[in-house]
């Protein structure tokens, strides 16, 4: 796709076709391209301030590479609850699961805006999830599977201010290939300021990257 279509399509909502064929394509190599993304991943974990024993919904899973540090601090007795609708991307969080030897992760395959799950968690992640975050349905029902002042974090590309204009090439080459509608992306955390409490957000990697956090509604 040329920069002047991508660009074009920047309005247009997710589209759930477009997805599963977009991580279809990329689930190989997916947690080889996620490498240099990693330092993002143990701040974004490390600020749910999981304790041990408590459920954390993972928001669009991919292949489970936030597993490892979610359990890690969740110790044996925690949960983890990985949602993904993409079956090439899940069936590699299930290996990850088999592999690691993992007892209390449950997988749902589905999109976000319908998986269901009974119980309330304690936490929960979008790492890197544009898509999701731009669908208030998939906002709504994450949040009716949380309790009241539940932690929430999420991390993503965003539109760096326009004199950092190399950080928004990379931006621009990164999403195009990752999310499905550059809707929102100056702020793609914007809908779910207006769903938490105490939000908060700031930019990283020179603007590129937004670390947003808050709570349930109580
Ligand atoms: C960039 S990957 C991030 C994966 C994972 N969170 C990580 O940190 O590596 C985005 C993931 O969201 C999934 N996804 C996109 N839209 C979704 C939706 N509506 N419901 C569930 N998963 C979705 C994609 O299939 C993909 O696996």
């Amino acid at each position: 796709m040329g920069t002047r279509s991508r660009l074009a399509a920047s309005h247009a909502p997710p589209d759930r076709d477009k997805s599963l064929q977009q991580y279809r394509a990329r689930a190989a190599r997916y947690d080889a391209e996620l490498l240099p993304f990693e330092p993002l991943r143990q701040e974004a974990v490390a600020r749910l301030e999981l304790r041990p024993g408590e459920t954390v919904l993972d928001v669009g899973c991919g292949t489970g590479l936030s597993f490892a540090p979610l359990q890690e601090r969740l110790g044996p007795q925690g949960h983890i609850v990985g949602i993904e609708q993409c079956p090439e991307m899940m069936a590699l969080a299930r290996d990850r699961v088999h592999a690691s030897g993992w007892r209390r992760v449950t997988l749902l395959q589905a999109p976000a805006e319908e998986a269901r799950w009974r119980g309330r968690a304690d936490a929960a992640l979008f790492h890197f999830t544009h898509d999701i975050l731009r669908q208030p349905a998939a906002l709504d029902n994450t949040l009716a599977h949380l309790r009241p002042g539940a932690r929430v974090v999420a991390t993503g590309l965003q539109w760096a201010p326009p004199w950092a204009w190399p950080v928004n090439l990379f931006v621009l080459g990164a999403a195009s290939y990752s999310v499905t509608s550059f809707d929102g992306l100056a702020q793609p955390w914007c809908a779910l300021a207006e769903r938490l409490e105490g939000f908060e957000v700031h930019a990283t990697w020179m603007g590129g990257v937004f670390m947003a956090s808050g709570f349930s509604p109580r």
